[in-house]
């Protein structure tokens, strides 16, 4: 595991954006694991960018999403997917066929869960996986209890994670209390894995999860074991 510690957040983000552009001009046709969330914003921009000032294509590019609410269709402004659509593929030359959401209104919830493990299978895996850190260590919608062999599949949020959501405003009622998730195995399995966290609430997870000890209640403490993982701090999460 790699760690990179930045005094600003924009030379984070550059660096993090580095990565990933210069992995697609590698492989135009690498398979992205996209996170949604605050943290990648500030990245899906500098990618807009780079198509808009550079030219850079991502026609080619495949993408899958790292989870999904249950009980929120993808038009939803909750929406992971309708989250990468609005940041990243509506602003670029993105397939819209290439790219992936588990459907958290899907009649069902296993079915599609296994539907999205035989996509990511037919895709080859995810060549490059963005994540965020959760302020309680999961990593997609991986809860603190999710093991390493966790595979896609449904999940109960945790405390933490829906009181999240209530501050989001996103929601007047019927907050969402599951997620569909791709699992801790299926992340471990992408071939490289960039993990950006930033801020003082997620020093406590940073310190949990990557001192060494791999442990289910803090899930990113399983990316340690993986041969290529990069991991993006901030002085105040590196605290
Ligand atoms: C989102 C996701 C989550 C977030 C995490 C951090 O697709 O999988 O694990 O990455 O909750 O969220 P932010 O970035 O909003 O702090």
């Amino acid at each position: 595991m790699k760690t990179e510690v930045f005094r600003d957040t924009d030379q984070l983000y550059l660096a993090a954006a580095n990565y990933v552009l210069a992995a697609i001009k590698k492989n135009p046709k690498i398979v992205l694991g996209l996170a949604a969330g605050n943290t990648p914003i500030p990245l899906y921009k500098k990618m807009v960018e780079a198509h808009e000032k550079e030219n850079l294509s991502f026609s080619d590019i495949t993408t899958f999403n790292l989870d999904e609410y249950v009980g929120v269709d993808q038009e939803h402004p909750a929406s992971f997917y309708r989250f990468t659509r609005d940041h990243l593929f509506d602003l670029t030359d993105i397939d819209h066929l290439k790219t992936h959401g588990l459907n958290g209104v899907a009649s069902d919830l296993k079915a599609e869960c296994d539907q999205y493990e035989n996509l990511l299978k037919m895709a080859g895996g995810i060549d490059l996986q963005i994540l965020g850190l959760g302020p309680n260590g999961h990593i997609g919608f991986n809860e603190p209890g999710s093991d390493k062999s966790s595979r896609t599949r449904l999940i109960n949020l945790s405390a933490e994670t829906k009181s999240k959501i209530e501050r989001s405003l996103f929601f007047d009622r019927d907050i969402p209390t599951q997620g569909l998730t791709i699992g801790v195995a299926n992340i471990l399995e992408a071939k490289k894995i960039i993990l950006i966290a930033t801020g003082a609430s997620k020093a406590n997870a940073v310190k949990n999860c990557f001192s060494g000890k791999e442990s289910a209640q803090w899930p990113a403490s399983f990316l340690q074991s993986h041969k290529d993982v990069i991991v993006l701090l901030d002085g105040a999460s590196a605290k």
